[in-house]
């Protein structure tokens, strides 16, 4: 694919604008991490996506200017850990001053030595697959050799900048006209998450 460059008469996007559209998405949160030479390390990154299934690959993006990543690209094996939402000061934390980004925090670190936390919506063992630079990030691609599927744990949403918890009752069959995209809805079928699922649309800010 060839990159096309601005024609110089196009004015540049103005940063805050910017940052403003790209927070318009919404995301999950994970924690990337590992212990690396005996170091625990690693950093919260809402940039994670799911990439390819055969390979397995996942992906997330590190700023050029990133302090972790020089050290944790050396790991052997990298944790990844969706965040649930009851996790928004773990999110702080893992974004905070190295030193204290895993104190206190409950985790396991594989014989690979990836750091997934506990309590987490699902877990992922990596390695490194490639890193292609993308302006002032890098796009870390990872492979995927084993997956965790969590207890049921709702996730951590991130949005504009801030935290917030999914509204789950959108396919509540009894607020549906009995259809979900053309087929039929069983009104009296107990959905196994639906009661908790209305406790969290209350709960969300
Ligand atoms: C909700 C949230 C999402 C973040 N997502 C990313 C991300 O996708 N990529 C990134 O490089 N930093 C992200 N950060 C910042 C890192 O967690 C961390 O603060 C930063 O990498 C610290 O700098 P260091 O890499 O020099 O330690 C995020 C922070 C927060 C609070």
């Amino acid at each position: 694919m060839t990159a096309h460059a601005h024609p110089a008469t196009v004015p540049a996007i103005d940063q805050r604008t910017l940052r403003d559209a790209f927070g318009a998405f919404p995301s999950g949160v994970v924690a990337v991490a590992a212990s690396v030479k005996g170091q625990l390390t690693g950093i919260a990154a809402s940039s994670f996506t799911s990439v390819s299934i055969d390979p397995a690959l996942v992906s997330f993006s590190i700023s050029t200017t990133s302090s972790t990543w020089p050290l944790l690209r050396e790991a052997e094996h990298l944790g990844i850990s969706v965040l649930a939402d009851h996790h928004d000061a773990v999110c702080r934390q893992l974004a905070g001053p190295r030193e204290e980004r895993f104190a206190g925090l409950p985790f396991k670190v594989t014989g690979n030595g990836a750091v997934l936390l506990d309590e987490a919506v699902a877990t992922y063992d990596c390695s490194l697959h490639e890193e292609v630079v993308a302006g002032d990030h890098v796009i870390v691609l990872l492979e995927v050799h084993e997956v965790g599927a969590g207890d049921g744990e709702h996730p951590l949403v991130f949005h504009r900048s801030a935290f917030a918890k999914l509204h789950r009752d959108d396919l509540d069959p009894a607020r549906l006209d009995g259809r979900i995209n053309g087929a039929e809805v069983d009104r009296g079928a107990a959905d196994p998450g639906s009661a908790g699922s209305r406790d969290d649309a209350e709960d969300a800010a």
